[in-house]
């Protein structure tokens, strides 16, 4: 594989972009909220069919937070202003991730409309948020699932607590009360779990399903000098939620196998409105007995059940964070 080039969606580009973006796949627009040290507002962009950045919305937010993912319904864009900001110590060190804990920072979530114009910011938990699931409108209220590790966390090894001291991440549900001016935060799944999934095609639209992964020692990610995660931050399984039961099957692997983040892949002419994980999940799952890496796929109907195909790599792929899969067009 080779790097083809940056892309500055067709010349509507500048500034820092995002690891996540969110496309609705209904609307046809691809939102995007960017953040960098350097300024005092984060952007949300909204990008069109074409390729082309149609909006930007600049949000004043001070304290360079990290603003590493966020959250789209029907009618908002959802921000997470967390107490981990911008470190220029870490930074100067040559700190991959230099975002420290910071005690005087607000812990708020904020609700934007998609549209544009001024956010409503919403005080939380001091904790820190870290992927969204997904989220959806629900009458007056906004729901956001996400994945959430509680405080202090050290992301750039730093703190008082140092490694070992750091809670593991958690699924929570956080339901934002647009009327009454508050948000209720529940424990979804307290097994540690991280890079939670859904099926793409419901991005923004009520779910019922979601995937994350097993993590065991998330905060050792971070420790690393080059910011690679050794394989030890993952575990040997996958999690499938069935958040309308309350409910969830695991698919474990050998004892010493770690599978990196399930992506769900629909299959041909599936309708999620009728069977909303008609699909594969799919992952790498590092195999110890060949040192080399599986591409797993996984009957998201039959999750517990053997494997659909184990594709045999013949190298190991570094368990990143995060995947996706494009389909052959
Ligand atoms: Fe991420």
């Amino acid at each position: 594989m080779n790097t083809v080039g940056p892309y500055d969606f067709n010349g509507t580009f500048s500034g820092a972009f995002t690891a996540h973006t969110k496309l609705d796949v209904e609307a046809g627009e691809l939102h995007a909220v960017t953040y960098s040290p350097m300024w005092d507002h984060v952007r949300h962009l909204v990008v069109d069919p074409a390729g082309r950045i149609v909006r930007t919305t600049q949000v004043p937010l001070a304290g360079s937070p990290m603003m590493h993912d966020f959250a789209l319904t029907k009618r908002y864009v959802v921000l997470f202003d967390v107490p981990v900001t911008f470190d220029p110590e870490a930074a100067a060190a040559g700190h991959p991730v230099p975002y420290i804990w910071n005690d005087q920072h607000p812990a708020r979530v904020g609700v934007l409309p998609r549209a544009g114009g001024a956010a409503r910011w919403f005080e939380v938990p001091r904790i820190l948020y870290s992927h969204t699931l997904n989220a959806y409108d629900d009458g007056g209220s906004v729901v956001v699932d996400l994945t959430t590790f509680p405080a202090p966390f050290y992301a750039a090894g730093r703190g008082t607590g140092g490694p070992g001291s750091v809670g593991s991440p958690s699924l929570d549900r956080w339901t934002i009360d647009l009327t009454r001016g508050r948000v209720r935060t529940s424990r979804l799944d307290d097994r540690p779990q991280e890079y939670p999934r859904v099926n793409d095609a419901l991005v923004s639209r009520r779910h019922r399903y979601g995937y994350s992964a097993a993590a065991a020692e998330m905060f050792q990610a971070y420790e690393t000098v080059d910011g690679v995660p050794p394989d030890r931050t993952f575990t040997n399984a996958l999690i499938k939620h069935d958040l309308k039961r309350g409910t969830s099957e695991v698919h474990r692997f050998p004892r010493h196998a770690a599978a990196s983040e399930a992506v769900f892949v629909p299959a041909e002419a599936s309708d999620p409105s009728i069977a909303e994980d008609d699909g594969y999940a799919m992952a790498y799952v590092h195999n110890p007995e060949r040192n080399a890496s599986d591409l797993v796929i996984l009957a998201a109907q039959d999750f517990t059940g053997k494997p659909v195909a184990r594709v045999h790599l013949p190298a190991r792929v570094p368990l990143g964070f995060h995947g996706s899969w494009v389909p052959d067009a």
